[in-house]
């Protein structure tokens, strides 16, 4: 399979994470490996989103999450849940959008680089499966357009995919 993703200058928010969305829909069609899945979608994003350095999950595994696959520098492999911007979405089971990370009590650096993150919980059939973490070298890279815009990717990708554990 060849695969090209489009560029997007994200001038408009809405309609390029709309056509991000089929672009994700697309790529995913057809499988539903939960780790093809989630490594396509991280290396979409890595592509497609600018400005970022970090994109990727983490798993639910017992009582934390223990990283997935993603682009980016090597990371910390296990959050407990509670911990960090990561595993404080977890546990509110809501998306955190962190504007400057050292303003945020507990955050977790894995890449010195990491200015501002955005970590959307996965949710399948209302039970916590993991999250999906997006890390930018600059402070307030994400807005809200970009919180729903990334909250619906990663629907998409809980959608598409089946964990076999
Ligand atoms: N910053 C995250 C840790 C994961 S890395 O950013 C990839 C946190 O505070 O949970």
């Amino acid at each position: 399979m060849a695969f090209t993703s489009k560029r997007y200058d994200f001038r408009n928010k809405d309609a390029d994470y709309a056509s991000l969305a089929e672009e994700l829909n697309g790529l995913l069609a057809g499988e539903t490996d939960f780790i093809a899945n989630a490594a396509n979608a991280a290396a979409l994003l890595f592509d497609t989103l600018p400005d970022i350095n970090w994109a990727g999950f983490y798993f639910l595994r017992q009582d934390e999450l223990v990283v997935g696959p993603f682009q980016g520098k090597p990371a910390c492999v296990r959050i407990p849940l509670g911990k960090g911007v990561c595993g404080t979405a977890a546990v509110n089971r809501t998306t955190i959008v962190v504007r400057d990370v050292h303003e945020f009590p507990g955050h977790i650096a894995c890449d010195a680089a990491s200015q501002s993150e955005i970590v959307v919980p996965l949710l399948k059939n209302d039970v916590l499966i993991g999250v999906l973490d997006i890390d930018s070298p600059s402070v307030g890279r994400f807005d809200d357009a970009d919180r729903r815009g990334i909250e619906r990717l990663a629907t998409i990708f809980v959608a598409s995919s089946v964990d076999a554990r």
